[in-house]
């Protein structure tokens, strides 16, 4: 929409709508609100574990009891969702992946927790290879090539795992070709009809996943690239593309990844299709609102509220964000 040229000075004083809170408040577009925000949580073994994870300050993986304790605090905060990943002990990472479609698994063991404890918590997973894969890549390696087929079907494995579990959300964060609908045909013929699926569909090949690749252990396995799989930071149709393809193969909703560096891509998605749009405000974004706010260099609660404010401008409907606790308890004592 383009807006209407204004009234020349002084029929038309923009500060005039600006001059008070309660006029600023009446006047704007945008809110944020503990509805839009969707908790991820680093899951690890033990009982009774918070361990803190440096390059994420104020974030810790949990053993699956604590993490138990955070969905619950979700339901009080009032935040609908919450995303598992899991730190898989290096034992368990192979060359074949088993460990990622194994009903026992870490992963599935707190889908299972969480919803015996807090129902009315939707639980989001993840679904990719990574963190069950020797070589820390998303799919299975072939010699030098990540391989796309064989890795559907394992992850056509994995999600029917995660759905058994009790999941309510599954995140497809793989960005292979051809899993979507891979999923959704396995969810139907299972009779996981209402197992929704919130593809990562516009998921770009980016060095702000930095601190989520220590915080699940895949730095240091991590051969290579993810460039033959993920996103070209430089594309912006090819996310439309993506996003039409997603939705066509059964997607409910679709993700834009990262967030911050990419809200056109937001707009651009949520103009073009009016869909469910999210974005995940990942691990590097978070890491460096942190530190400079550790710093003193920024006003850490303040920057927290703009940044998340700012997907919600450009058309998404809910933010994958490490904030989620802090902001929706800031926003519930401002009374929002
Ligand atoms: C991997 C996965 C990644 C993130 C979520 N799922 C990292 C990657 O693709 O290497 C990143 C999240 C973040 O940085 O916060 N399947």
């Amino acid at each position: 929409m383009t807006p209407m040229t204004p009234a020349p000075f002084p029929e038309t004083r923009f500060r005039r709508m600006r001059s008070q809170p309660a006029l600023r408040r009446l006047m704007r577009e945008s809110i944020l609100t503990a509805d839009d925000l969707i908790w991820p949580i680093f899951v690890r073994d033990g009982d009774n574990v918070e361990e803190p994870i440096a390059s994420m300050p104020g974030v810790s993986r949990l053993s699956v009891d604590r993490a138990v304790r955070a969905a619950e605090q979700a339901a009080r905060l009032g935040i609908p969702a919450v995303c598992l990943f899991p730190y898989t002990a290096m034992e368990h990472r192979t060359q074949d992946c088993a460990m990622a479609w194994d009903p026992d698994n870490l992963s599935n063991r707190a889908i299972r927790a969480i919803k015996a404890a807090v129902p009315e918590v939707a639980v989001m997973t993840d679904i990719a290879l990574d963190p069950y894969n020797i070589h820390g890549h998303d799919g299975f390696v072939v010699g030098d090539e990540i391989v796309n087929d064989a890795t559907v079907e394992a992850l056509v494995k994995m999600a029917l795992a995660q759905a058994e579990a009790g999941a309510d959300i599954l995140g497809p964060s793989d960005m292979m070709d051809g899993r979507i609908g891979a999923i959704r045909k396995a969810l139907e013929a299972a009779g996981h009809q209402n197992v929704t699926i919130l593809s990562y569909a516009a998921k770009y090949a980016s060095a702000f996943y930095g601190p989520f690749r220590d915080a699940v252990g895949a730095s240091g396995a991590l051969k290579g690239d993810k460039n033959s799989y993920q996103m070209d930071p430089g594309n912006s149709d090819e996310a439309l593309r993506l996003v039409a393809r997603d939705l066509a193969e059964g997607a409910d909703m679709v993700m834009v990844k990262p967030g911050m560096p990419y809200l056109d891509i937001c707009r651009r998605v949520k103009d073009s299709f009016g869909v469910p749009t999210f974005a995940y405000q990942v691990s590097g974004e978070y890491a460096m609102l942190q530190a400079a706010a550790q710093n003193g260099w920024l006003d850490g609660e303040k920057v927290m509220l703009e940044s998340l404010l700012a997907f919600k401008r450009a058309g998404c409907d809910g933010i994958l964000t490490y904030f989620a606790p802090q902001v929706a308890r800031l926003l519930q004592a401002q009374g929002g």
